[in-house]
């Protein structure tokens, strides 16, 4: 490789001297494998998990699996990091397949009106493993109460807070859950007493707009701060609705086995409430590129894939086998991959990230047949493109483990 326009300042030479020995790290681990190919780097996982785990002060933590998407990486930290305690999926279908697949205390994070699926729940819950389902409407609920009367269980429920924050012209958060409060509540816990095959276990809140929203992006140090004025806000106005309810339902005689809240983004905040007994967190363990301006943390790139470069088409500029793998959310470059190794890829503004071949341009000499590498805008997405990750640490391969969809599991 040439040298970089980026060797100017000591910082900038440092910086790109590192990345280069990354660079060289991953491209001689995976030499002999076929392109493209994702990976997680385990050093960097444990890492991660360590510094999630400083963060929490102690409090557990339920594993997102939608920000994981890989029955070995959820069976690893479950069994390796004693600060992760159960997970939450993101579909019934997905709840019964983790069941099948020996992870136990399962939290179905979303509502669901799955008839098959939840039948499958059922039959685990039947046969005494831990499953607890969502609710925020008496659809939700009259539903559980009719199958679990069927099938002859009762049906642990979570009840879902919305803690999102409405500001004149502005609603800061999230749109799910109907229930802002305990008043709100109120009637869906009348109906619930009139349902014997339901039974209230736990509460969750999730504050989206502060675990969700970046506050220390580049080059935007106004709207940072004003964004970490809203979330101070948002804090102060959602966190005492959250307590409240958990008060009420107390005082109510519930006896509830957890209040949930949280996710990567705002585990320093979400402690602070002290009705939170458990936090949910995912992303930051393969931390991707979403997840790398937010002021109170930085955690490592544990997860990325390699694309070959197979043509050169100027000086300059390459092609690349694959990479159009762009991340949910309103569409936006940020939904793009991150390009990272080695330093200086750029993706072309007018092209982006392609179906089968992605250009970028790079500011050191590559050769055909090397590899590049990229960071996924989202964690658990980067899963639904390849069909195994490949585990790497101390320079080597540990293991080639099926993602969900390598498992043939896609469920949605
Ligand atoms: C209900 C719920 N809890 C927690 C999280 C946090 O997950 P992560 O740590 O992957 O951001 C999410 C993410 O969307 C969520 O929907």
């Amino acid at each position: 490789m040439g040298r970089s326009r980026f060797d100017r300042t000591p910082l900038l030479r440092y910086t790109v001297r590192m990345l280069n020995r990354e660079y060289e790290y991953y491209r001689e681990t995976f030499r002999r494998e076929r392109l493209p190919l994702a990976f997680v780097d385990l050093d960097l996982l444990d890492a991660n998990a360590k510094s999630l785990s400083d963060r929490a002060g102690g409090l557990p933590m339920r594993l997102a699996t939608k920000s994981l998407r890989c029955v070995w990486i959820v069976r690893y930290l479950l069994n390796n990091f004693p600060c992760f305690r159960g997970v939450m999926a993101f579909s019934p279908g997905e709840a019964a397949f983790l069941i099948d697949q020996g992870i136990d205390d399962v939290l179905l994070g979303y509502p669901t009106m799955e008839v098959t699926e939840i039948s499958l729940c059922l039959q685990a819950l039947k046969a005494g493993r831990s499953i607890c389902f969502m609710v925020d409407h008496i659809d939700h609920v009259q539903l559980l109460e009719t199958m679990a009367a069927e099938a002859g269980v009762v049906v642990p429920v979570c009840l879902d807070i919305d803690l999102s924050t409405s500001f004149p012209g502005l609603h800061f958060g999230v749109f799910r859950s109907p229930i802002t409060n305990f008043r709100d509540a109120e009637p869906l816990l009348m109906a619930m007493q009139s349902l014997p095959h339901v039974h209230l276990e736990g509460v969750m809140g999730y504050e989206a707009q502060l675990a969700g929203v970046a506050d220390a992006s580049p080059g935007s140090p106004v709207q940072n701060i004003l964004l970490r004025l809203l979330k101070w806000i948002a804090k102060r106005e959602s966190f005492p609705r959250r307590q409240g309810l958990v008060r009420a339902l107390e005082n109510l005689g519930h006896q509830l086995r957890f209040v949930n809240g949280g996710g990567t983004g705002s585990i320093e905040i979400t402690i602070q409430d002290s009705s939170v007994t458990e936090l949910t967190v995912g992303s930051g363990l393969y931390s991707p590129g979403l997840f790398d301006h937010y002021a109170n943390f930085r955690h490592l790139p544990a997860a990325g894939f390699a694309l070959p470069v197979v043509r050169v088409a100027r000086p300059g500029i390459y092609a690349c086998a694959g990479g159009g793998y762009i991340a949910s959310g309103p569409t936006a470059s940020d939904k793009q991959p991150t390009p990272y190794l080695p330093p200086g890829i750029k993706l072309m503004k007018l092209l982006g990230a392609g179906e089968v071949q992605t250009s970028i341009t790079s500011d050191l000499t590559l050769k055909i047949g090397e590899p590049v590498f990229f960071r996924h805008a989202k964690a658990g997405e980067l899963c639904e493109r390849f069909n195994s990750l490949h585990l790497v640490r101390g320079g080597k391969i540990e293991a080639i483990v099926p993602t969900y969809r390598g498992q043939g599991q896609c469920f949605f």
